[in-house]
């Protein structure tokens, strides 16, 4: 008699329902100084723990010495992996099966590796002691480039791995090989190009932390940790560490921003945790921002080949990709356990093409381990880069209008659900009318019109239009074919509906910013007719959420969103037979109106009762038969994942005395379906489009040929400010998933992902006359200085 919200609908009823932009109720906490973050937790007796981390990227560890640190006061203990070992805890398996030094036992793999730790009675303390920590190293040539990793020559950097002998960490393909060569061989038009997504860092401004604390009096561990994903770290905690799992409780109190970063498991946490243990007193681990860049998940660096084959007439006819991958020192990437190369097989992108193959080849090198999913989808990031520079550089070959290359070979709405020649099922997209929003909104004719008459007058500023018409899968699982750690992806919502009519929501997924708090309650506000004033959601504490698989690939609305609207649903169904009870009339003629949020007697609308009125019968005066309360818990398994998709439009100037880059215009059309609050997708794309605008200009983790990170602070790894960001207009169109109970796909990824190829597209745009046709990012005035200067067009 329901079937959720319609997009028509969303008129919001005035409850603070799906579609009204609700203040985010977070912020009152926020904005007055009274989040709580891990560094905020105190307890009486908490040590301090500081990592002592290895100034070489690649050596052999000869002797660690103490003594003089634990001459010192107030240091209680000194580390090492031998102190671990005792515990089997010196290594830990990452999220890809891989074992990872949580002290290093031999062999030191990268620079700010963690080699042993001191804890103390105050922080300055353990920052003192960790100095004091003498180790005898012996220094081994570092090898810290893919490419070079996997030369004949290159030090093996994995000789603990039995029988080892070079450093190629493994390999993938996806798609017809035969099918796209012969589709290459007999095509009238081929083009190709390479791209390096270079390394980057999810950088979130609260670092990595947790607080250890063993109550042997209840024989319980609780960490406080910085986590997006609570439960799976719990169930992980106890299979290392051999703690019976509900004698673990994980909490993740606020969170200052993830991005990919707090998915893995890192050796800070294992310590502070074994230590508090060990010790039976509290122990804290904070770290600073530089052992944050230097040390934890990196993302990105696909060094990509692409190539398109295509007609004269611009319809492509196969895509081929092969990519070198930089895994860093063990296999950490945090993604689905199948997916060796996360969901980069999406890299057809928004197009209907008939054919596609690519293959994938990864390294260790001496550095980090990494290759997380920064505000993306495992992956995803570099496909649609790789797809929407491709097409970019095919409309230039062809001299054709890339709006147009893309229009001729769009998947149709009616094609949707549609089966991509590389195996995966897109659920709807309407790509065409949101790149037509998006050239509207950007005045693109007559920007093309100014940009060829600059052209004509050899003016000293060019001008450069990029477009971006990307396509996201977010929304991991469905649990059959998506795992961490082999926990099948599902998630979960748990309702309960108090006596006075106020409902307290908990969820599996654990936010990091993104506003859960207000839009988790608005689902359920949509769905029970309640006031979202009414509802509190928690979240990030294992002793009492529902077990779930935690937030980032933008699953939350895709998963955890869509078990809140089961579970409400399932809230309603027992409500209606109180509903009945309470209007004096038979189940059957109750009905359900979304509109006014109210059950009433068919054909007697004045007859009408709230869930909130509801509640009271519940408890006081139940049907004959029915059980009390009114709960709920649902754990949903997707059937499928969701694709959001949109389009962007950037317009540069370029300086052509200078190289400086300033964006003229930025167009951003998103759409993630029925959406729950316009006012926070409006937040998630601003700030998404930021980290892309940082992504393209600014920033890459880099190293020198000793295996030192030359990036590794925010003085030499830039993120961009207000000044470098311009004003964002955005757009919406609506285009519902059919199989999410709500018809919601994710959003907070999109903007990181569909940016960076429209801001390159716009830069190659300005010189692409003088033969340019790739711009490696980060886009620096430098570099584009030097294309300019190539080109013949700097002045
Ligand atoms: O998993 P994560 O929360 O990072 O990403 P998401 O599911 O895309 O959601 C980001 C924020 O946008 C959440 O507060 C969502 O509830 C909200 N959102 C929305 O209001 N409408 C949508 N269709 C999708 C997300």
């Amino acid at each position: 008699e329901d079937d959720g919200p319609q997009p028509e609908k969303h008129c919001g009823h005035g409850r603070g329902g799906m579609g009204e932009s609700v203040s985010r109720k977070e912020d009152q906490r926020f904005i007055t100084g009274r989040g709580n973050y891990v560094d905020d937790v105190k307890r009486p007796g908490m040590l301090h723990c500081e990592l002592v981390r290895s100034p070489h990227a690649h050596a052999r560890i000869e002797d660690i010495d103490g003594s003089r640190a634990m001459a010192l006061e107030s240091v209680v203990a000194v580390l090492t992996a031998d102190d671990l070992l005792e515990y089997g805890l010196a290594t830990m398996p990452t999220l890809m099966d891989d074992t990872q030094d949580v002290l290093v036992n031999d062999k030191v793999k990268f620079q700010s590796q963690e080699v042993a730790a001191v804890i103390a009675e105050d922080r300055y303390a353990a920052k003192d002691g960790a100095e004091k920590v003498e180790v005898e190293y012996d220094v081994l040539d570092p090898v810290v480039d893919a490419a070079a990793a996997l030369e004949d020559d290159a030090p093996v950097i994995r000789d603990d791995i039995e029988g080892k002998e070079d450093n190629h960490c493994l390999d993938w393909e996806t798609g017809d090989e035969e099918a796209t060569a012969d589709a290459f061989a007999n095509a009238p038009v081929t083009v190709e190009e390479e791209m390096l997504y270079q390394r980057l860092h999810p950088a979130p401004i609260e670092t990595c932390g947790a607080v250890g604390d063993y109550d042997p009096g209840k024989d319980k561990l609780t960490v406080h940790m910085t986590s997006q994903a609570p439960h799976i770290h719990r169930t992980l905690f106890a299979q290392v560490s051999g703690i019976p799992e509900h004698k673990i409780r994980i909490v993740s109190p606020d969170v200052g921003g993830g991005f990919g970063n707090k998915v893995p498991i890192y050796p800070g946490y294992v310590v502070a945790a074994a230590a508090s243990y060990v010790l039976e007193q509290p122990v804290k681990w904070v770290e600073e921002r530089s052992e944050n860049i230097q040390s934890t998940g990196f993302a990105r660096d696909y060094d990509m080949k692409g190539e398109i084959a295509a007609t004269e007439d611009g319809e492509i006819l196969a895509v081929r990709t092969d990519v070198l991958a930089d895994h860093g020192a063990y296999n950490a990437v945090a993604q689905p356990s199948k997916f060796p190369a996360g969901f980069f097989n999406i890299f057809t992108g928004s197009y209907d093409i008939d054919t596609a193959y690519g293959s994938l080849t990864a390294a260790y090198t001496n550095s980090a381990p990494g290759g997380v999913a920064y505000r993306c989808s495992f992956r995803v990031t570099e496909a649609v880069y790789l797809i929407e520079r491709m097409v970019k550089v095919l409309a230039d070959e062809l001299e054709m209008d890339p709006a147009e290359v893309r229009r001729k070979n769009f998947i149709q709405p009616e094609q949707f659900p549609y089966e991509s020649p590389t195996g995966w099922n897109y659920d709807s997209g309407d790509y065409e009318t949101a790149l037509d929003k998006a050239l509207e909104m950007a005045d693109y004719e007559a920007y093309r019109e100014e940009q060829r008459r600059r052209i004509e007058a050899d003016e000293k500023k060019l001008l450069g239009i990029g477009i971006s018409s990307f396509t996201e899968v977010v929304g991991a699982g469905p649990g059959k074919s998506c795992d961490i750690a082999g926990v099948e992806m599902f998630d979960s919502a748990d309702i309960r509906v108090h006596p006075t009519g106020k409902a307290t929501v908990r969820v599996g997924v654990q936010t990091q910013g993104q506003g859960h708090e207000t839009t988790f309650a608005q689902i359920v506000a949509e769905e029970l007719g309640m006031d979202v004033e009414d509802i509190t959601v928690e979240h990030g504490d294992t002793d009492t959420d529902p077990y779930g698989l935690g937030t980032y690939g933008s699953r939350s609305t895709p998963v955890a969103g869509a078990a809140t609207a089961v579970a409400s649903r399932k809230v309603r169904d027992k409500a209606k037979s109180i509903a009945a009870n309470e209007l004096e009339a038979a189940e059957d003629d109750v009905t359900w109106d979304r509109e006014s949020g109210e059950f009433h007697v068919v054909g007697a609308p004045e007859r009408s009762i709230t869930i909130t009125e509801i509640a009271a019968g519940a408890y006081m005066n139940k049907p004959a038969g029915e059980e009390p309360g009114l709960e709920a818990v649902n754990y949903y398994d997707p059937p499928e994942m969701t694709y959001p998709f949109g389009s962007y439009v950037v317009i540069v100037e370029i300086d052509r005395e200078t190289g400086e880059v300033d964006f003229e215009k930025f167009v951003a059309v998103d759409d993630c379906g029925n959406r729950i609050n316009p006012m926070i997708i409006e937040g998630q794309i601003h700030g998404g489009l930021a980290q892309g605008i940082g992504t393209a200009m600014l920033e890459h983790v880099t190293f020198d040929d000793n295996g030192n990170v030359t990036g590794g602070d925010f003085m030499n790894y830039l993120l961009p400010t207000a000044m470098e960001i311009p004003e964002f207009e955005t757009g919406h169109t609506v285009t519902p998933s059919p199989h999410h109970p709500i018809g919601a796909k994710g959003v907070g990824e999109s903007p990181t992902v569909g940016s960076p190829p429209a801001i390159v597209n716009a830069v190659v745009d300005a010189m692409a006359h003088a033969g340019v046709s790739h711009v490696e990012m980060p886009m620096t005035p430098d570099v584009v200085w030097e294309t300019l200067k190539e080109s013949g067009l700097a002045q």
